[in-house]
């Protein structure tokens, strides 16, 4: 018979007779939130920190007693958390003990094109792949996830995620919460659905992709966190693949948001909800009084005027992400600082080039992915405009290797609070045209390319995506890995 996933006493039937654990509406918390282990690193003699990651196959019970097929890196669901620092050298050996092919492109760095984890660094089954950069960017959220061409939304879905968090001195001289797991918390938010027999099943898509029923925050189904702190750090993360959040709390209250993907923000900016398309980050503190629950929620997202048809489907509904407990007494941490980051606004007159990218059903610039072909070709340390117009109906996002950008105009007008610090990927509203600049690195290699995609991850796998090399000025664009093997 079906097997029948019941959390507390909230479980609902559904028309299909599987009985599904409903997080949207009311639902009981009844699981500690699960708190992502810290990455082990180790100093080689190169003086660069190790990261071990393998990515492999397992089950995990999101219900006791049902054991659903996932995969993880170092373990069956998600992967730990690296940390770093500014100015070291890493290196991370990502083993595959999957049956396929995948790679790690970690999301939001600033690194060579070779180490970019794109969907040429394919790793096989049973190869280990070693990729060394120097980190060089501000303190941020970044995270890890595969990106084979066409492939990725089943490996991130199966469960191939993580965090991968970067210190600085000048975040660290800040009056913040930063006790990993006590006071800064992941909250890696990804919709899932459960078939009859416990699996992932992803066959309910709506025009973004396929839509879940249910949330798991760090992998844990209606999770609850217990707080001590008076002050909490919350690290959103758009884990899921198609669906856009509006994160807020269930009372209204509003909270601090101080960083968005790539960093601080320049000073607290308070606010009562931050929306977040799938591969973004905020960063948010939010403020408890002893002995209050109060729940995140996410309410249905201003997808933008024309975006409301055709996402019937598409999460139009309130979602319960978690509650949170506050203890009795809660250690106080004082007046957190409101002056934040300091971040030199990149300039227009600066632009050396102005690229358009027009988002259109699954192409940019009418052109599917070619693996075999370079859209464009920049050269090292330029700064560009790139204005990205969403010339369809209905909702995209757009995410750019290797930069972190700046967003310039939002349509006709300046950006708003949530997009005026460092982004590398942003919500793109139907109808709209963004004007972003960015800086980029002095990397150069004609022959690997680095991407920009929208990061809907059915998108992206139809082919939604292109590729750009970073050359010396005046070099040409060479050939990429994967033509040499085309026919
Ligand atoms: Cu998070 Cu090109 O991806
Ligand atoms: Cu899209």
């Amino acid at each position: 018979g079906a097997v029948v996933l019941v959390v507390g006493v909230t479980a609902c039937a559904s028309d299909t007779g599987a009985g599904v654990i409903d997080t949207v509406g009311t639902i009981d918390f009844v699981n500690p939130l699960a708190i992502p282990p810290l990455a082990r690193s180790t100093m080689n003699a190169a003086g660069e920190r190790v990261f071990d990651l393998t990515a492999q196959a397992g089950t995990t019970e999101f219900v006791p007693g049902v054991s659903t097929d996932t995969w993880g890196y170092n373990g069956s669901y998600l992967g730990p958390t690296l940390v770093a620092e500014r100015g070291e050298d890493v290196r991370i050996n990502v083993n595959n003990d999957l049956d396929e092919a995948t790679t790690v492109h970690w999301h939001g760095m600033s690194l060579p094109a070779e180490m970019d984890g794109g969907p040429h660094q394919m790793v096989e089954p049973g190869v280990q792949w070693s990729p060394n950069f120097t980190i060089d960017q501000p303190a941020a959220t970044l995270w890890y996830h595969p990106h084979p061409d066409g492939k990725t939304e089943h490996q991130v879905e199966m469960g191939l995620a993580g965090l991968f968090l970067v210190q600085d001195d000048e975040e660290a001289a800040l009056n913040l919460p930063r006790s990993y797991g006590v006071d800064d918390i992941p909250v890696v938010v990804q919709d899932r659905r459960f078939d009859a027999k416990g699996q992932f099943a992803t066959d309910v898509r709506g025009y973004i992709g396929p839509i879940g029923d249910e949330l798991l925050v760090n992998g844990t189904l209606a999770p609850f966190l217990d707080v001590t702190t008076e002050v909490v750090r919350l690290r959103l993360v758009n884990g899921s693949s198609a669906r856009v959040y509006d994160f807020g709390f269930s009372d209204g209250r509003s909270f601090d948001l101080i960083g968005t993907d790539g960093g601080l923000l320049t000073a607290a900016a308070p606010m009562a909800g931050i929306r977040l398309s799938p591969g973004e980050r905020a960063e948010v503190l939010v403020r408890l009084t002893p002995g209050e629950t109060v729940n995140l929620q996410s309410s249905p997202p201003d997808l933008g005027t024309s975006a409301k048809a055709a996402t019937r489907n598409a999460g139009d509904d309130t979602l319960d992400v978690m509650e949170l407990r506050a203890a009795d007494t809660l250690s106080s941490i004082g007046d957190t600082s409101k002056k934040l980051a300091t971040i030199e606004p990149l300039q227009r007159e600066d632009a050396t080039a102005e690229r358009f990218f027009t988002l259109n059903g699954y192409t940019i610039n009418n052109r599917l992915m070619d693996m075999t072909r370079i859209d464009e070709t920049i050269d090292a340390g330029a700064t560009e405009v790139w204005t990205v117009d969403n010339a369809m109906p209905l909702p995209h996002n757009f995410h750019v290797h290797a930069v972190q950008f700046q967003v310039l105009r939002v349509g006709t007008e300046p950006p708003p609070v949530e997009l005026l610090g460092w982004k590398d990927t942003i919500y793109l509203e139907p109808g709209v045209r963004y004007e972003l600049i960015m800086q980029f690195p002095e990397y150069t290699d004609p022959d690997f390319p680095y991407m920009f995609h929208c990061h809907m991850l059915s998108h992206e796998d139809a082919g939604m995506m292109g590729q750009f090399v970073v050359v010396k000025p005046g070099e040409r664009a060479g050939i990429p890995p994967s033509a040499h093997n085309a026919k």
